[in-house]
């Protein structure tokens, strides 16, 4: 047995479920619709979660989609295949349903890179400031922000802010340096990064790129800006994905996290997509967070009902204003 599902038995066995195991012979996907059905139960899938599990979502899509599906849908339980800041919003847009994510420890480099307790200092240094957060952030430091955005409606966001306005950004420091470039706004940058996306090669991707000169870079802003300048398109991973569909090209090298390439490529099958190698030869364009879910899980976590994400009701009141300004301004705005 993997030490994940391990630990995600251990959890199970804290919360009184004992001798809990996953029989080899049965068949998961079935399991997993059989549980949706009986429990009336939507599972909703980031991009970069495993094909299998893209494959029996209800709904796969961007940090975006995602709150806009946990916001409306009709299911007494929210499965979230995703990480936890993502199950987190979908609680406190949703708070009377259950909320659901197989692995606790399915966490975010760039959501810890912004700790509650330092960012309120930094703020109380800038009362002037308006805060906006990229959605990537715990609950608690969403109690801190203005308006949170995503990587498909920030621009929007921001350009829904007078002029005059001062605005703090946090925490992607390389989202927030492209936006100041796009929208021309001067602003405060948290220091946080992502992970994955700071890991590409700019030296390797222009070496693949002379042995496929036909071949689009296409990048997701949380890359760093020596990556966004050769990109030939910039977007979320929803904004990539249509992207590789409507081009007329047929190849492309794509910077972001590789689960992405599953929906690139049952989209169109002709078209060939390479992922942007990172600087050594590890696997980091892979996410450890998002990859800690896994099939076993998933279906652990819809049998048991467990593990169960909880907010406080105070955090929930004071995190949800900033989450709806951004969709307020997204419906707006047409997204
Ligand atoms: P989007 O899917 O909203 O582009 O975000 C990417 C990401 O890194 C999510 O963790
Ligand atoms: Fe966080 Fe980066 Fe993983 Fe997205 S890809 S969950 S931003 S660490």
């Amino acid at each position: 047995m993997s030490e994940d599902l391990q630990y995600a038995k251990e959890h199970l066995e804290e919360k009184g479920y004992l001798d809990v195991d996953v029989d080899p012979t049965i068949d998961l996907v079935e399991e997993i619709e059989k549980l949706k059905k009986e429990k009336n139960a939507v599972i909703l899938a980031h991009y970069y979660q495993e094909s299998e599990i893209q494959d029996v979502a209800d709904y796969i899509g961007d940090s975006l989609g995602l709150s806009q599906e946990a916001a409306k849908t009709d299911a007494d339980i929210i499965v979230f295949a995703g990480v936890h800041f993502m199950a987190e919003t979908a609680k406190i847009l949703s708070p009377e349903k259950k909320v659901l994510l197989p692995d606790l420890k399915a966490g975010c480099s760039l959501a810890d890179s912004c700790p509650a307790p330092l960012f309120r200092k930094f703020k109380e240094k800038h009362p002037d400031h308006i805060v906006v957060s990229y959605v990537n952030t715990t609950a608690e430091m969403k109690t801190l922000t203005d308006i949170c955005c995503t990587s498909t409606n920030a621009v929007q966001i921001i350009e829904s802010i007078p002029k005059d306005q001062p605005i703090i950004f946090a925490p992607d420091i390389n989202l927030g340096r492209y936006l100041v470039k796009k929208t021309g706004r001067d602003m405060l940058l948290w220091n946080g990064t992502c992970m994955v996306h700071e890991m590409f090669s700019a030296e390797k991707i222009t070496k693949l790129k002379e042995r496929h000169p036909n071949a689009l870079l296409i990048a997701h802003p949380e890359c760093e800006a020596h990556i966004l300048e050769r990109a030939d398109f910039i977007g979320s991973t929803t904004g990539l994905l249509n992207f590789t569909v409507n081009s007329d090209a047929t190849e492309f090298i794509v910077a972001t996290e590789v689960g992405i390439i599953h929906q690139m490529q049952k989209r169109s099958p002709h078209k060939t997509f390479i992922p942007a190698p990172p600087n050594d030869q590890c696997a980091c364009n892979v996410c450890p967070h998002m990859k800690r879910n896994t099939m076993e899980k998933l279906y652990l976590c819809m049998k048991y009902e467990q593990p169960e994400i909880i907010l406080p009701d105070h955090i929930i009141r004071d995190a949800r204003a900033s989450i709806d300004r951004m969709l307020e301004i997204s419906a707006k705005a047409g997204l």
